[in-house]
C-alpha cells in the first residue's frame, strides 16, 4: 500500500524506496539529503515506523504500508500537528516582534 491505495510495481530489486516514489509515483517530499541514511531528509512511515527511505530497497516493500508526507498531510494527525506548529509560530513571531524591543 502507498499512501491508502493498494499499488503493483515492476522494479529492480534493489532499486531505493526514494527512487520510486520520486521517480515512479512522483512523490518528491520525500528529498534526498545525505543519501546515506543520516539526514533523515528522505523520511517517510513504513508499517507507522519512520525510515530513511534512501536505505529501504523497493525488494523489501512486499507487503509493506508506505506513508509519504503527501499522505499524511491528508490525516487528521497533521491537521492537529500544522494547527499547533500555527499556533506556536504565533505565539513565538509575537514573542520577538521589534515592538517588544
Ligand atoms: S537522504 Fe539523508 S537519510 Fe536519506
Amino acid at each position: 500500500m502507498l499512501n491508502g491505495q493498494q499499488k503493483s510495481i515492476t522494479a529492480n530489486p534493489l532499486s531505493r524506496l526514494i527512487d520510486l516514489l520520486r521517480n515512479d509515483f512522483q512523490l518528491t517530499g520525500a528529498k534526498e539529503g545525505c543519501g546515506e541514511g543520516k539526514c533523515g531528509a528522505c523520511a517517510v512511515l513504513m508499517d507507522n515506523r519512520l525510515v530513511n527511505s534512501c536505505l529501504v530497497a523497493v525488494g523489501m516493500l512486499e507487503g509493506r504500508n508506505i506513508v509519504t508526507i503527501e499522505g499524511y498531510r491528508e490525516t487528521e494527525k497533521f491537521s492537529v500537528l500544522k494547527e499547533s506548529f500555527c499556533y506556536f509560530s504565533r505565539i513565538l513571531s509575537v514573542g520577538f516582534s521589534p515592538s517588544m524591543a
